[in-house]
């Protein structure tokens, strides 16, 4: 929505003074302006616009930064590109797209969504149409359930209101009452219209360590019995998650209406990530703070971590969450090092 500018009763008054031909001359003018300062493309380069009905989002860049950012997650990768495209393919969705990412800390969740929500709004995480909830954070305290419904859903409303193809981010799904939960789930069920706002080109994305445990045992029986990372199929995982979180009455949002109503369009995995990944997570953030990469801290900063289970040591505790950390410090040891030696 561009607001009309008011140039031309700005004009005006000098207008009086003018010669007729001048007088049209500077109207001619003055609408051009204006239509050029209300123009979308103009306008939105200096205000963040929501994008327009039928603008989809571009597949090619978000599998080619998927591919080149998100290591070790083959599946998490193949269901979102799958869910994203169908959805953004689909000029009438029949209800918003529900996405539900679980798997151990540090191994990429967030890191997905932000990439994802960028591909949605180029402001990413800035941007004023992408919502970011964390469970600690947003709804701390059990006995005011009540109120954090109620502020849910009106946010969630004006929201979308504003912009229809919004993104909410919800964190820390397993520390999430499973009240405030339900009161998200009128917008995200089959309705055209709720109170005469369309929640359809929204996009939900939860986030749980939920599952975590049992996503990472079936990736060590993957490797116990010698078979590759990169083979594990979603079919191997789903019958576990079936079993270990949505029947799993402790895990938040288990117990939800959500679940029973089978409002989540897709469950997606998350690896645990092993010694040769948080390299890969080493190198990146190196090169993002534009180091050449060594590979001698590349290495140290990855030796690290710590690793489970206890005797084979293959997957990082924290995934890649402390390699920014870890990488502080041996920046100020370089550093150091420079200035001793210089
Ligand atoms: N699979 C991954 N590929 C690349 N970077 C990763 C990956 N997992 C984690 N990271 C890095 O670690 C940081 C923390 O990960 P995050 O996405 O917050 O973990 P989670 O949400 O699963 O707990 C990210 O910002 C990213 O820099
Ligand atoms: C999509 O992204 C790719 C790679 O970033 C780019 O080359 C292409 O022009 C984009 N397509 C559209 C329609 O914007
Ligand atoms: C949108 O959500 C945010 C929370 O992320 C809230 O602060 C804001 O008031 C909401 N906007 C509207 C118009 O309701």
């Amino acid at each position: 929505m561009a607001p009309s500018v008011p140039l031309l009763w700005v004009l005006l008054p000098g207008l009086a003074a003018l010669e007729p031909l001048s007088v049209g001359l500077a109207i001619g003018v003055a609408s051009a302006l204006t239509g050029y300062l209300s123009h979308p493309r103009f306008y939105c380069s200096y205000v963040e616009c929501c994008p327009r009905d039928g603008q989809r989002l571009n597949a090619t860049a978000l599998k080619a930064q998927l591919d080149s950012r998100l290591f070790g997650q083959h599946l998490a990768k193949d269901v979102v590109l799958k869910a994203v495209l169908g959805f953004s393919n689909n000029p009438s969705p029949k209800k918003p797209l529900m996405l539900s990412l679980h798997g151990w800390a540090g191994t990429g969740k967030n890191f997905l969504s932000q990439i994802l929500a960028e591909h949605v709004h180029p402001a990413g995480l800035r941007s004023k149409f992408v919502h970011l909830f964390l469970a600690t954070l947003h709804f701390p305290h059990h006995d005011q359930v009540k109120l954090y419904k109620e502020q849910l859903q009106n946010w969630i409303r004006g929201n979308v209101s504003a912009c229809p193809s919004s993104v909410f981010i919800f964190d820390e799904m397993d520390k999430m009452h499973p009240g405030v939960i339900d009161a998200i789930k009128p917008f995200l069920d089959y309705y055209e219209e709720v109170d005469g706002v369309s929640y359809r080109k929204a996009i939900f994305i939860f986030l749980s360590n939920a599952g975590g445990d049992l996503i990472n045992k079936a990736a060590l029986d993957f490797w116990t019995s010698g078979k590759r990372r990169e083979d594990i199929q979603l079919k191997d995982l789903e019958p576990l998650l079936s079993v270990g979180v949505f029947n799993n009455k402790n895990s938040g949002l288990w117990h939800s209406s959500i679940i029973d109503r089978n409002l989540i369009d897709y469950f997606v995995p998350f690896l645990p990530l092993e010694h040769r990944h948080v390299k890969m997570c080493v190198r990146a953030e190196m090169a993002a703070r534009g180091y050449t990469v060594d590979e001698d801290i590349v290495q140290a900063v990855a030796d690290e971590m710590t690793y489970f289970p206890k005797e084979q040591k293959i997957y990082s505790d924290k995934g890649c969450k402390t390699v920014q950390a870890k990488l502080d410090i041996h920046e100020d040891l370089v550093m150091g090092d420079t200035r001793a030696r210089g």
